[in-house]
């Protein structure tokens, strides 16, 4: 069989783009994403192409060329389940905030809504493709609702977990280390599988094309984020080593990455990793390596994520010891809000973490960032629950202006990467702040030997000066 209609359920920061790029790449295949929240559709049918939601580097030139051809973001759910031949669920799948395994386990109430509307809906068979990230043994659920209660058409599934990383969203799409498919070994499985490998090698070359059974393309999805960020983790552990005996963490992460074993990526120390995923995906991995009894699997892997939560602690701790031990009603300017660089996602930003710990000290904070709206920025702190409204619009200022944002502060800190921060003029910023002016960079992005020649007094993760 070939695929010639896909429905995408969930137009969010995996849906849009990765829709947008196999429509870009497969002409003839209509492509229609849907949402159930309208804002959303609208922002991606907006002509200004500014206004998209999701903001990712060269991804507005591929809608523009695609939307309105064969790709198209709509509301109506149903009509585009109908028409599809092949739907792919990226719906979220947050960790659950309540009930049994609250804080740790994949909340599936999406998926599952998406499982029964696909069922009720749909009048021919079709593939249902796991695009979301899920829990191992999640397909054998879905299909157990497909099949109890749909209209008796067949239904086959497919796990296609997506590994691109956000800001580089269009470059890991259009040549993605592999791309992994999981299917039912059976014979209508394998024809099913087949139809989704022959989709991606319309751009794919097919050595990067795995297929594998169902359950272990589920498990390499939760695998790989874990291996990422236990990379993170580990380094991050040893910047606080060198921080205490002269080593230089970025002559460390060089010195073992050019171990071929190792390798060079992920081993950049920072304020310690956000995203919407890689904290929740090992929660999730730690809950099922507990719902099996696997107590010494779950706290190893577990240790990754208290030591991310120790990594942003400490920062905030090192800015309230360096300033005197207070920071009350002092003014830290905060340079980035979002977990990364080149996108405007701040789902778990480190920022979060080390606004919330100064806020409870009282400090002013004022925060710059490129892509993050001011209307994101506090829905963040309110999604805390640390104090109200009110309070964190009293202490917390967004500023659009970069040198304004710094202007009079007792202290800077770098929360994200973003290389605009490279080019700042330094030295007039040094002349409007309070003295001693302090920086604080959780990225290891500035060039600290001339902050210091300008009279900065200076921090930075994993040397520690
Ligand atoms: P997101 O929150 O940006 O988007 C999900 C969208 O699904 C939302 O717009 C929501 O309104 C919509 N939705 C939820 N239930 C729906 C329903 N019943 N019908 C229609 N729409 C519905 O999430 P995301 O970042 O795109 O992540 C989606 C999945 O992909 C998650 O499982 C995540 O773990 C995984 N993933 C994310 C990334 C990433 O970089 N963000 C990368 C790889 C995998
Ligand atoms: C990550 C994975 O890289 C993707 O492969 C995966 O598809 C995705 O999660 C997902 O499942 O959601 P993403 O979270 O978008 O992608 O971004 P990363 O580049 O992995 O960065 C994650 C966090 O780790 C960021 O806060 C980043 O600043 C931090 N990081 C990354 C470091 O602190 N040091 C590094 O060396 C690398």
């Amino acid at each position: 069989m070939k695929i010639k209609s896909i429905c995408c359920i969930g137009a969010g920061y995996v849906g849009g783009p990765t829709m947008a790029v196999i429509a870009q790449k497969c002409p003839n295949v209509k492509v229609t994403v849907v949402d159930i929240n309208e804002a959303r559709i609208a922002a991606w049918n907006n002509e200004d192409l500014s206004k998209l939601p999701v903001y990712e580097p060269g991804l507005d030139a591929i809608v523009k060329d695609a939307r309105g051809r064969n790709l198209f973001f709509s509301t109506n759910v149903d009509a585009a389940i109908d028409e599809a031949d092949t739907i792919f669920i990226s719906v979220n799948t947050p960790t659950k905030t309540y009930g049994k395994g609250k804080g740790m386990a994949a909340d599936l109430k999406y998926i599952e809504l998406c499982a029964r509307q696909i069922a009720r809906v749909a009048k021919e068979d079709k593939i249902v493709v796991e695009k979301s990230t899920l829990p191992v043994r999640t397909a054998s659920a879905i299909k157990s609702i497909l099949d109890n209660t749909g209209n008796g058409v067949q239904f086959q599934i497919l796990s296609n977990p997506e590994f691109l990383a956000e800001g580089t969203a269009i470059e890991d799409l259009l040549k993605p280390d592999r791309v992994l498919i999981g299917g039912e070994m059976t014979a209508e499985g394998e024809k099913a599988m087949q139809a989704l490998v022959d989709l991606y090698a319309s751009w794919v070359n097919r050595d990067h094309i795995l297929t594998t059974n169902v359950w272990s393309s589920e498990l390499s999805k939760l695998t790989a984020n874990a291996f990422l960020a236990q990379r993170v983790s580990s380094i991050n552990a040893m910047s606080e080593i060198c921080e205490k005996t002269g080593a230089n963490v970025a002559e460390v992460s060089k010195a073992i990455g050019m171990d071929s074993r190792i390798g060079p990526k992920f081993l950049s120390s920072s304020v310690g990793f956000g995203g919407s995923c890689f904290q929740k995906d090992i929660l999730n991995l730690v809950y099922i390596a507990k719902s099996y009894g696997l107590d010494e699997v779950a706290n190893y892997w577990e240790q990754v994520v208290l030591m991310n939560n120790h990594q942003k602690n400490r920062f905030s701790d090192n800015i309230i010891n360096t300033l005197y031990n207070t920071v009350s009603g002092k003014k830290i300017t905060f340079l980035g809000w979002a977990f990364k660089k080149d996108t405007n996602d701040t789902r778990e930003s480190a920022a979060i973490t080390v606004a919330d710990n100064l806020l409870n000290e009282h400090a002013k904070i004022t925060v710059y960032d490129p892509k993050v709206s001011e209307e994101q920025i506090f829905s963040d702190l309110e999604y805390l629950n640390s104090r109200d409204p009110k309070q964190n619009r009293a202490l917390l200022k967004v500023e659009k202006d970069p040198y304004l944002a710094m202007k009079d502060a007792h202290a800077i800190a770098i929360l994200t990467e973003w290389d605009e921060f490279k080019a700042y003029n330094w030295q007039k910023i040094y002349d409007h702040m309070l003295k001693p002016a302090f920086i604080f960079d959780g990225r290891r992005l500035l060039d600290h030997e001339m902050l210091k020649s300008i009279g900065f007094e200076c921090y930075e993760i994993g040397t520690g000066n």
